[in-house]
């Protein structure tokens, strides 16, 4: 038992001591607060889907999931969530799961994680946060789409600011509702505006007013020490008009150096099966 202590404390001082918190940005690398540049292995973690939680706390327990993420090596989560979990925050994980029939699920969840059976959604959020930085994962917060869904389709309402569960003003205060939660939870690094902008509506002036909107009012306003990850057009595919005005041109100086962009490349992004990213960088 002593034994086992001693390796879990070793582990947790050799991720404290390998990087200095804040992040930040210099050129196109993230480097800590030391200046030394920081990789990270990130594991995409779904939570924007109808039951406005994270997914699979039906099927183990939130602490075992976490281990098996660092089982993999990785480093990172991107943890999504919906702007509908910051305007139902206090359903209750039973209500959720019943709402929607999910007998099984509503089952499987009592018997992984029984307390937290009758927390809200929004606490789940927390819990899982807290576990995480528990295990020294770092998390990115991904506002996914408005409403709470399988994402995405250029018809689904949740393309472009004005689509039909896009709302401008529910989404900036769901960015700040999730903003407060980083406030405490410095292992928290970034969050990003939105995932994959697209669709009929989409445009340039509205993309930059938009994303400067949200910097400004919601992730900088509520917590400046974040890096801000921001998604292009055309499900990210597209960022070729920051060459010409980067969005750094259009926030303080102090902000400057947390801003990301992000990009997507899939083998079904119109690129074809390339091996490497170079048509995506020719985009930028
Ligand atoms: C994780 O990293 C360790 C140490 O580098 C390595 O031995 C192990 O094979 C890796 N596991 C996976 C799943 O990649
Ligand atoms: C759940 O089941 C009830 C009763 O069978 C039904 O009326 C309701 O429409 C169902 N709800 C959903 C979301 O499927
Ligand atoms: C959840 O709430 C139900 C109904 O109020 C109650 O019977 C049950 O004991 C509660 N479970 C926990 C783990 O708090
Ligand atoms: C911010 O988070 C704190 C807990 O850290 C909570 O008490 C407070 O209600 C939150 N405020 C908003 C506006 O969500
Ligand atoms: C990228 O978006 C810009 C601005 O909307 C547009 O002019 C350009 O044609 C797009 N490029 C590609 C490769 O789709």
């Amino acid at each position: 038992m002593m034994f086992r202590m001693f390796v879990v404390n070793i582990l947790f001082l050799t991720n404290i001591y390998s990087y200095e918190l804040p992040f930040s940005t210099l050129g196109n690398s993230i480097i800590d607060a030391n200046g030394a540049v920081v990789r990270m292995r990130c594991v995409n973690w779904p939570g924007s889907m109808e039951t406005l939680m994270p997914e699979g706390l039906q099927h183990n327990s939130i602490d075992n999931i976490v281990l098996i993420i660092k089982q993999m090596n990785m480093t990172c989560v991107r943890l999504t969530y919906s702007i509908d979990v910051t305007r139902s925050s206090d359903l209750t994980v039973y209500q959720s799961l019943s709402r929607l029939n999910l007998t099984f699920a509503l089952q499987g969840f009592m018997n992984n994680n029984p307390s937290l059976i009758n927390s809200t959604v929004s606490n789940i959020f927390n819990t899982v946060l807290d576990t995480l930085g528990k295990y020294n994962i770092l998390v990115l917060l991904d506002n996914h789409v408005s409403k709470a869904m399988w994402c995405c389709s250029d018809f689904d309402g949740n393309g472009f600011w004005g689509d039909r569960y896009f709302d401008v003003e529910q989404w900036i205060d769901g960015l700040k509702f999730m903003a407060n939660k980083t406030i405490d939870r410095p292992y928290v690094i970034a969050m990003s505006l939105r995932n994959e902008l697209r669709g009929v509506r989409q445009n340039q002036p509205h993309w930059y007013h938009n994303v400067v909107r949200a910097i400004l009012e919601a992730i900088s306003f509520v917590n400046p020490r974040l890096l801000i990850v921001i998604s292009g057009l055309n499900y990210d595919l597209n960022l070729s008009f920051i060459r010409s005005l980067p969005v750094q041109n259009l926030v303080p100086i102090s902000i400057q150096k947390k801003i990301v962009y992000e990009a997507h490349w899939y083998s079904w992004s119109y690129y074809g099966l390339l091996s490497d990213c170079n048509h995506i960088k020719d985009t930028i």
